[in-house]
């Protein structure tokens, strides 16, 4: 299996433009002199809409390579919708990703399983990868086991995905998400290969093979290593440890 990990920082409402240029460029500092090797793992940051087109140009004009992504979209391409933000600006920002349906966004903004497959096919349609984030509550677990929630969220999801779709999952335990709490890594690779037999029966094989699952939950530079070795694992969306800069830092460096 040869999927390029992902490592996606997940900034919620958190850091302003002035912040978000500190942050990336001490970023990449930190991993030019610890001589990372770019090509080994993907790094892809999640700024606040109001963050991504200045941390866009500092990509640009210093040549770094994080990609690009939006934390959330709007199912419409345009129009009287207040306060939403199409696929189309992403992508005009060098977007390469957006983040779909994180529990946030469910609990919060009320968003049903169907409206995350409406801003799936909306990411698609712009050329933008969504990061497809499925997950099941404390109480989920309890009643149903750890994989019955999230096998059903992804297969709504990934209803009338085209099968070369470029598409990225990413299990989060809402009970693991800044609770300091992670799955083991056991647990993650457990849930995150029932995900990918759900890709399989929506996409195919060979878009199974291919797509990346990430986990996500108190991701830690302590415990990256132990979900990296699991072989569903294609790497982490992280939130709270992707603000702090050696923190992330280390937790892209996992394989040293
Ligand atoms: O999108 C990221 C997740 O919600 C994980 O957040 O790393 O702070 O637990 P966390």
């Amino acid at each position: 299996v040869s999927r390029l990990p992902l490592i996606a920082g997940n900034w919620k409402m958190n850091l302003d433009h002035l912040q978000a240029v500190a942050f990336v460029q001490k970023l990449h500092w930190t991993l030019k002199d610890a001589k990372h090797e770019e090509d080994s793992v993907e790094v892809a940051v999640f700024p606040p809409f109001t963050d991504i087109r200045t941390v866009q140009t500092l990509l640009d004009a210093d040549k770094i390579a994080f990609a690009l992504g939006g934390q959330d979209l709007s199912t419409k391409d345009s129009g009287a919708y207040t306060g939403e933000i199409s696929g189309a600006f992403l992508k005009q920002l060098d977007c390469r990703y957006v983040i779909i349906g994180h529990s946030e966004r469910r609990e919060y903004h009320a968003e049903t399983d169907e409206v995350v497959a409406a801003k799936v096919e909306a990411a698609l349609r712009h050329g933008l990868a969504p990061v497809i984030c499925v997950g099941e509550t404390a109480e989920d677990l309890e009643k149903h086991g750890a994989a019955a929630v999230p096998v059903a969220q992804l297969e709504v999801a990934l209803d009338g995905v085209a099968s070369d779709a470029d598409v990225v999952v990413a299990y989060e335990p809402v009970w693991a998400i800044g609770s300091g709490q992670a799955a083991t890594p056991q647990q993650a690779q457990d849930v995150c290969a029932k995900l990918r037999e759900v890709v399989a029966a929506k996409l195919g094989a060979e878009a199974a093979e291919r797509t990346r699952i990430l986990y996500g939950g108190s991701v830690k530079s302590g415990n990256i290593a132990g979900f990296m070795r699991e072989p569903d694992v294609d790497g982490a969306l992280v939130g709270g440890a992707s603000l702090v800069t050696d923190e992330f830092a280390a937790i892209i460096r996992y394989q040293k």
